[in-house]
């Protein structure tokens, strides 16, 4: 392999590393999947006191894996260790809900810990590290962690709703009768919550709006949105756990989704910072919209997308949940007295 030209490293910082998620994307990230053939990478990786020795065992797994492009592996329990010179902070680390919560449920628990990692990351890691939160709720998480993090650009900030986008391109598709990479133009607005809408307006199968694929609106605008909404907590009462193996791969694809140029007329959905958005959305929160990007690490926002009634009254929901959730972190991102409701 002597005409290959290796990239310069690149240092992936992941918390959460010793849980189900992480032990599947790790690999991933490990085998070049991700990033690519011709660039190496240094996993570091963040623990628990308690998840200390099982931390260990993974990076034990991956060095006996001899992954050509896995040039270092690092453990640590100390974020500002962890996080330093990091280009990528994947955060999945957080107490995760079990059957019958809902994902604000956890606000309280989990916002201490991103606030934690943010001052860190501020302090630590590379003045433009991309942060992926996939630790719930990660709207509000995400929000949280860019609040304690100033020095970080907010435009950095995502947080994960891929697996929902990946999710609603698959009931789409079974519907239809096509498969999977036939839907396009998959938005999905707003939290990572049950409220969030899966946009069958703007959406495309083969190239032609949905509705005019899919006759059936009743179905969309109920069996379809409700099982995007739902799916999380049903695979929770199947499992017993949360997904892993899905969530995995929709990290995956969100990485890439800012990496490699977005195909022409074509979008993706994360989870970002809203001040400046061109939809009228609540600015100051971390709304999933529909984005693409140049491949360059970073994304604009789409602005050719339409509204309905329908759409609007989701959206507005969707919002108004971020916006309690957030009055309900007040203490975590400086901005005073929390008041949940
Ligand atoms: C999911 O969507 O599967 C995850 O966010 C886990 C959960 O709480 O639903």
């Amino acid at each position: 392999e002597e005409t290959k030209s290796w990239k310069k490293l690149i240092n992936i910082s992941v918390s959460g590393a010793a849980g189900m998620i992480s032990n599947h994307l790790l690999f991933k990230l490990a085998s070049g999947e991700v990033f690519g053939p011709n660039q190496p990478i240094a996993l570091k990786l963040l623990g628990s006191e308690r998840s200390i020795q099982a931390l260990e065992g993974v990076a034990m797994e991956l060095e006996d894996s001899l992954f050509p492009l896995l040039r270092e592996v690092s453990i640590g329990i100390n974020p500002y260790e962890v996080f330093q010179d990091a280009e990528w902070a994947l955060l999945i680390g957080a107490k995760p809900r079990g059957p019958g919560m809902e994902r604000a449920g956890l606000l309280d628990i989990n916002g201490q810990i991103f606030a934690e990692q943010g001052k860190a990351l501020n302090a630590v890691a590379s003045h433009n590290v991309k942060v992926i939160v996939v630790g719930n709720p990660c709207n509000t998480n995400a929000l949280i962690c860019m609040k304690n993090a100033p020095n970080i650009p907010a435009k950095n900030f995502h947080a994960l709703t891929r697996l929902d986008e990946n999710r609603a391109k698959c009931q789409l598709a079974l519907k239809a009768g096509v498969f999977y990479d036939q839907v396009s133009n998959m938005t999905i607005w707003g939290n990572h919550s049950t409220t969030q809408v899966p946009d069958f307006l703007n959406a495309r199968i083969k190239g032609l709006p949905v509705k005019e694929v899919i006759k059936d609106h009743k179905w969309l605008e109920e069996e379809f949105t409700e099982k995007v909404q739902k799916r999380g907590g049903v695979l929770i009462q199947k499992w017993g756990r949360s997904s892993a193996a899905s969530t995995a791969v929709s990290i995956v694809d969100a990485i890439k989704s800012l990496i490699t140029p977005t195909p022409e007329g074509d979008w993706f959905s994360s989870g970002v910072y809203t001040n400046g958005n061109p939809y009228g959305i609540a600015e100051d929160i971390v709304f999933s919209i529909p984005c693409r990007s140049k491949g360059d690490g970073d994304y604009e926002l789409v602005k050719e997308v339409i509204f309905d009634d329908y759409l609007l009254k989701r959206i507005r929901k969707t919002e108004a949940e971020l916006l309690a959730e957030k009055r309900c972190v007040a203490h975590l991102t400086g901005e005073g007295v929390a008041f949940c409701d």
